[in-house]
């Protein structure tokens, strides 16, 4: 299995986004209520820690690519536990009430565990904790478990693309086993890390077989297995129509099997779409960003590992924050600049996708994260 790689321009570097010190404006005390162009305020922050990963997932870090030649980011660039809190505690007090660590592959983070119990002192201005997780990999996780919940994660998100042993290995391209990550994800259990959620992106004639399986195995698990529509992030992983399942099929594919029922979302913007088995195994997801774009109510931001906040999965520029927060910035300052940026958004893309806009040239997602 080769994926087609398009040459990869550095988008790191290639930002149009305006100098960092012009985003300096007028200061601002947050209310909580930002909102953007399309009304939707600010919840959720996913903050990448690492632009690096053990995989090579051939949809997201393909080989060719992703090589011994590749740049990641030096050390100094990456944002410190301090910078990151810091930042993290205006964008709360915007109104940001979900974390989600992602990468890369967060767990090689040095000491993520320091960064977990920083954030985890932060509440909401209504004094609520946050909404603390992460997205793994799983590959260390058996080991990372209970130490990950020591320091105050609330849950965590495994990605798990086929149960096949053989097919998993192909797709994550480092030949890891399916086993360590179920080992993983049960010791996630053991340390309350629940629910445990397992998401499975789905690419036709590669890992589509594997949806009933999947559905079979964690049926009645308690887990809650997530099928993701594969998406034309990035710039190199050469993505086609032809290659989605839509949500609607592998839904139709698993009530044949083992009957579901619609379930009503858990929050309003809920990025899943739930259906229940019938027969009280527990529930899925269907994630659909191709044939159901959710722009409408998305209310998340990404900040990206040396601290440039993204509006959108697929944007191309980001707002350099990490300058701000090196300068003399006051957080009153940098408040106004976070205000500022998420009122000027107006982002849908998924709402815009078009042969056209496939192969501009975005942000990858192992440097934004999921
Ligand atoms: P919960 O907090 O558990 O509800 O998780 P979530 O719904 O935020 O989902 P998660 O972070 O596990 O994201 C799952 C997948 O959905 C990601 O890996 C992406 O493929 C896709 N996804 C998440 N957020 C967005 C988004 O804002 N836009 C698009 N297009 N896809 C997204
Ligand atoms: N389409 C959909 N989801 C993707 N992910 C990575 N690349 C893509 C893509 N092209 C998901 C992975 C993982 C998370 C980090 O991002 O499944 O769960
Ligand atoms: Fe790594 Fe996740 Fe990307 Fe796979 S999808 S290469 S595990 S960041
Ligand atoms: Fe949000 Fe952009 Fe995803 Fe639409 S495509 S849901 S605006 S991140």
């Amino acid at each position: 299995m080769t994926d087609r790689v398009i040459p990869l321009l550095d988008v790191r570097t290639a930002t149009l986004a305006p100098p960092p010190l012009e985003l300096l404006g007028a200061t601002e005390t947050p209310d909580g209520l930002v909102a953007d162009r399309r009304s939707r305020p600010l919840r959720d922050l996913r903050i990448s820690v690492t632009d690096r990963c053990n995989f090579r997932c051939t949809y997201c870090m393909p080989k060719e690519v992703f090589d011994k030649n590749y740049h990641f980011l030096p050390h100094g660039d990456l944002l410190s536990f301090e910078e990151i809190t810091r930042v993290t505690r205006l964008f709360v007090a915007h109104g940001v009430e979900k974390i989600r660590l992602t990468g890369g592959e967060p767990l090689l983070r040095k000491n993520v565990e320091r960064l977990i119990e920083m954030l985890s002192r932060l509440h909401t201005p209504q004094g609520k904790p946050l909404d603390l997780t992460l997205t793994t990999n799983g590959s260390i996780l058996s080991r990372k478990a209970q130490s990950l919940a020591d320091a105050g994660l609330r849950r965590i998100t495994v990605s798990l693309d086929a149960l096949d042993d053989a097919v998993f290995r192909a797709m994550n391209d480092v030949d890891f086993p399916v086993s360590s990550v179920l080992e993983g994800i049960e010791a996630a259990r053991a340390a309350g890390l629940t629910p445990v959620k397992v998401n499975m992106v789905v690419k036709r004639g590669v890992n589509d077989h594997q949806i009933v399986p999947m559905a079979r195995h964690f049926h009645g698990s308690g887990h809650i297995l997530r099928f993701i529509e594969f998406m034309d992030v990035g710039a190199s992983n050469g993505w086609r129509m032809d290659d989605v399942v839509p949500s609607a099929d592998v839904v139709t594919r698993i009530n044949a099997e083992l009957p579901l029922e619609n379930a009503d979302p858990n929050y309003r913007g809920e990025v899943a779409e739930r259906w229940r088995y019938r027969d009280g195994g527990g529930e899925i997801g269907v994630i659909s960003s191709v044939t159901q774009a959710f722009c409408a109510d998305c209310t998340r931001a990404r900040l990206s590992t040396e601290g440039k906040l993204y509006l959108c999965l697929f944007a191309q520029q980001g707002y350099d924050l990490r300058t701000l927060l090196r300068t003399q910035a006051t957080d009153a300052q940098i408040a106004g600049a976070i205000g500022r940026i998420w009122r000027g958004r107006g982002d849908r893309y998924s709402e815009l996708r078009s042969a056209a806009t496939v192969g501009i040239k975005k942000i990858e997602m192992s440097y934004i994260g999921g």
